[in-house]
């Protein structure tokens, strides 16, 4: 992936609530960066090698600062942790220009946003935006608890306090988070838009459906996939250079390729951005993603390289 990257510089930094750094980016040799839309992400060149992708928090009205949340990860590969040790004040990095993979949908007749934990940060950006465009929302906020919780003060001094509304599970009963009062039954033009641990944005997707909410009206952003690479061996093809490659029991497509000199740009190595999304010319993918759809998967014509493995004792890669 040839792309033109950015430098910027960490402005300020914040540690809020139970191990999150709140990172104020600045451009570096300019005043402006390029412009994004909510739901945005950029990825971060934290080191050589080490790739990762957070979502853009920011007001999107705002070109002179790039605002970033990132929760420590106890079982971080790396990512979270070297956000957090190597990126302090004054540090410059690379980053890549913003990607939207998470949009608004346009025309929404009301829009209800529900982040859970550190999956508040696409959210935030998309309240300022809806709140810009004089559109009907909610944020609902749910996490373990207040003194965790991060961006706290910001939401609580935004223009749009009072469409966000907290849900802890440490507090009282009465302000948890109730399906049945948030999303009620489906209604023309609603759209509802998740991000947050995967087990609670399965729930907030459940429980959508089964009040009527049309697929294309449920729009989620997966941040934290846990990824499960158990399964027999394979054999892969690189059809562009002809070269062959075993890939062992628990090692990637991508880890095996490298054995042969064959890179392939990652990101997020979770199955979750599409960045090693690759055509697939024969053989049949056992997809482990949650980039592709299930229509898409049921082509068995993409795949994801990173995390997907196979069904069949071949695939043929278009790589
Ligand atoms: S690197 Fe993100 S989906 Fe593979």
């Amino acid at each position: 992936m040839n792309e033109q990257l950015l430098k910027v510089q960490v402005h300020k930094r914040q540690l809020q609530g139970d191990g999150v750094v709140v990172l104020d980016l600045i451009p570096v040799g300019g005043t402006t960066l390029p412009a994004f839309e909510a739901g945005a992400h950029v990825d971060i060149h934290i080191a050589p090698d080490l790739v990762r992708q957070y979502s853009l928090c920011s007001d999107p009205a705002d070109n002179a600062t790039y605002r970033l949340g990132v929760l420590k990860d106890p079982a971080s590969r790396g990512g979270s942790n070297g956000v957090h040790e190597k990126l302090l004040e004054g540090t410059e990095v690379q980053i890549s220009a913003p990607r939207n993979l998470f949009p608004l949908a346009k025309g929404a007749k009301r829009s209800i946003l529900i982040g859970g934990g550190i999956g508040i940060t696409p959210m935030i950006a998309m309240a300022y935006a809806l709140q810009a465009r004089g559109e009907e929302f909610e944020l609902h906020y749910c996490g373990r608890s207040r003194s965790r919780s991060a961006f706290l003060d910001e939401l609580g001094n935004a223009a749009f306090a009072e469409r966000v509304f907290t849900h802890f599970d440490d507090e009282a009963a009465g302000q948890k988070l109730d399906m049945d009062a948030v999303l009620g039954q489906a209604q023309a033009g609603v759209h509802v838009y998740t991000c947050g641990p995967s087990g609670f944005m399965d729930w907030v997707i459940g429980e959508a459906g089964t009040r009527g909410y049309a697929d294309d009206h449920i729009h989620r952003e997966y941040f934290q996939v846990e990824v499960d690479s158990s399964g027999a061996s394979f054999e892969v093809v690189a059809a562009r250079s002809g070269k062959t490659v075993q890939v062992a029991e628990g090692q990637s497509i991508v880890a095996a390729l490298k054995t042969v000199g064959i890179k392939v740009a990652m990101s997020c190595e979770q199955g979750a951005c599409g960045t090693c999304l690759c055509d697939v010319l024969e053989g049949e993918p056992d997809h482990r993603d949650v980039f592709l759809t299930d229509e898409e998967k049921a082509t068995n014509e993409q795949m994801l390289l990173c995390c997907s493995r196979a069904k069949s004792a071949k695939l043929v890669l278009d790589i």
